[in-house]
């Protein structure tokens, strides 16, 4: 089966075509398997025969998409593949950076202007290759007249679209470009959360595309998620597909709202994540000590503690008050103290959700963990974790020797960030495991949604 899926939560107006497979074909074989086949043909049956108030009713039922337990797992029906078959990503980022972060307005803006040609071009590149177009960008005015008068729907099984959560008014953008098109070319909707998504951008293994590096092989449940983006920071134990648990999130602010703040106090510019990164390549990370915070619940982050000891650091090195202004402070630090500040910062961060993260393997030994959202794209916590869990592993008692590179799961850079394929990759389990389809007359936005 394909699906297609639109991403536009915050700055990234986002389209993918993902394609389900089961594992035993392999990547030239694109027949489709009569389980996933008939998924798909059972919620296209459903669409076609569904009235526009069938559509509302089903919409009470997606209000429970989010913690459904499936009868039937997809572990138990056998193994699938996910391809990747198409991802455009036009961001709106460059348009941010001199306020220092994301202007909602001018994000929602960008999303209506770019959302046709993002969504067309997905779908141009899974039906005749990267070589249409290229991989992140909108596709030209030329193309887009070729692509209208194609038959590029034929092959789309259904849309999965994310509803939350996110800045109200990109999701209004790519939710309502959705249920047009759902009710257009009369196709299932599936109605995704974000954060859900980013864990699912580690299912997909396989894709025609240049320039991807993706893991071999899926996760395995029992899953342990690794939750680090801009807005979250959590741990969560997936027994099965949609069977969750929360062992743990933030008090305060994500991890990555940490690195932004940083970048802000030292100068660098916006993202702050990968600037912070950057930067901090060129310091010492032992150069200062820095707090971790200790909290209750034991598997519960908070990042609010580091970021003000960060700023009192940089007032200390530059010999000001508490109340000197914090944007002034950039123009007073050295090179040296900038990059020592950074990699101090960088370590003791990506510290604190190592050790959680190995506290909670060692308690409930998952099959496989997976670091997933913006932050996983970040080397020091991908070297940390993967040396951590090593030693964990080591000194499991079972004497089994089971080596870290099966277990621990984190994928391309590209599907990190925020993207379409993750939320394609959810969409076509949701798809499989017959979860319920969202009302194309009706589905709204849950700007506040967690998981
Ligand atoms: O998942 P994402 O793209 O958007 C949200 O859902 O929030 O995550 C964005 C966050 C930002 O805070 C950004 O600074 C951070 O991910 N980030 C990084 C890196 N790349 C992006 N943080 C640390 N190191 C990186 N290399
Ligand atoms: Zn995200």
């Amino acid at each position: 089966m394909k699906i297609l899926g639109i991403e536009t939560s915050c700055d990234e107006t986002a389209a993918s075509v993902v394609e389900l497979l089961e594992s035993s074909r392999t990547s030239n074989q694109s027949t489709q398997t009569s389980a996933v086949r008939g998924a798909a043909e059972e919620a296209q049956r459903t669409v076609q025969s569904g009235t526009e108030s069938e559509h509302r009713k089903s919409a009470t039922k997606h209000s429970a998409v989010s913690s459904t337990r499936v009868a039937g797992s997809a572990s138990k029906q056998g193994a699938t593949v996910c391809r990747l078959l198409s991802n455009v990503v036009a961001s709106s980022m460059d348009l941010h950076k001199k306020y220092g972060g994301v202007v909602p307005e001018i994000a929602a803006r960008s999303h209506i202007e770019a959302i046709n040609p993002v969504i067309e071009q997905a779908l141009y590149q899974a039906k005749y290759g990267q070589g249409f177009g290229h991989n992140s960008g909108v596709a030209s005015s030329a193309s887009q007249q070729a692509v209208t008068a194609d038959g590029l729907w034929d092959d789309i099984d259904a849309i999965a679209v994310t509803y939350g959560a996110g800045l109200g008014g990109s999701l209004l953008i790519g939710v309502l470009a959705a249920r047009t098109l759902a009710i257009l070319h009369n196709k299932p909707l599936y109605a995704c959360n974000h954060v859900e998504g980013h864990v699912y951008a580690n299912f997909l293994t396989e894709t025609p595309l240049k320039g991807y590096s993706l893991p071999s092989s899926q996760p395995q449940f029992p899953l342990l998620a690794l939750i680090v983006s801009g807005g979250h920071t959590q741990l969560v134990l997936f027994r099965d597909h949609f069977d969750y648990e929360i062992l743990g999130r933030t008090q305060d602010d994500a991890i990555g709202e940490a690195f932004d703040k940083v970048a802000k106090i030292i100068g660098l510019p916006y993202p702050g994540g990968p600037s912070v990164a950057k930067e901090a390549a060129k310091g010492d990370p032992d150069k200062y000590t820095l707090p971790k915070a200790k909290l209750q619940g034991r598997f519960d982050f908070s990042f609010s503690g580091l970021k003000t000891a960060v700023l009192r650091l940089a007032q200390a090195e530059c010999g000001v008050d508490y109340d000197f202004p914090s944007y002034k402070l950039p123009e007073k630090l050295s090179e040296a103290q900038k990059a020592d500040i950074a990699a101090s910062f960088q370590r003791v961060a990506v510290e604190t959700v190592v050790d959680k993260t190995v506290a909670t393997f060692e308690s409930y030994r998952p099959k496989s963990v997976v670091i997933a959202g913006g932050v996983a794209a970040n080397q020091e916590l991908r070297h940390q974790l993967e040396h951590r869990l090593s030693e964990a592993i080591a000194q499991q008692s079972d004497g089994k020797q089971t080596e870290v590179a099966r277990i621990l799961h984190y994928t391309d850079i590209k599907l990190c960030t925020d993207n379409a394929a993750m939320i394609a990759a959810l969409g076509s389990f949701k798809m499989k495991l017959k979860q319920p389809t969202a009302d194309p007359y009706s589905l709204d936005i849950a700007p506040n949604l967690s998981m």
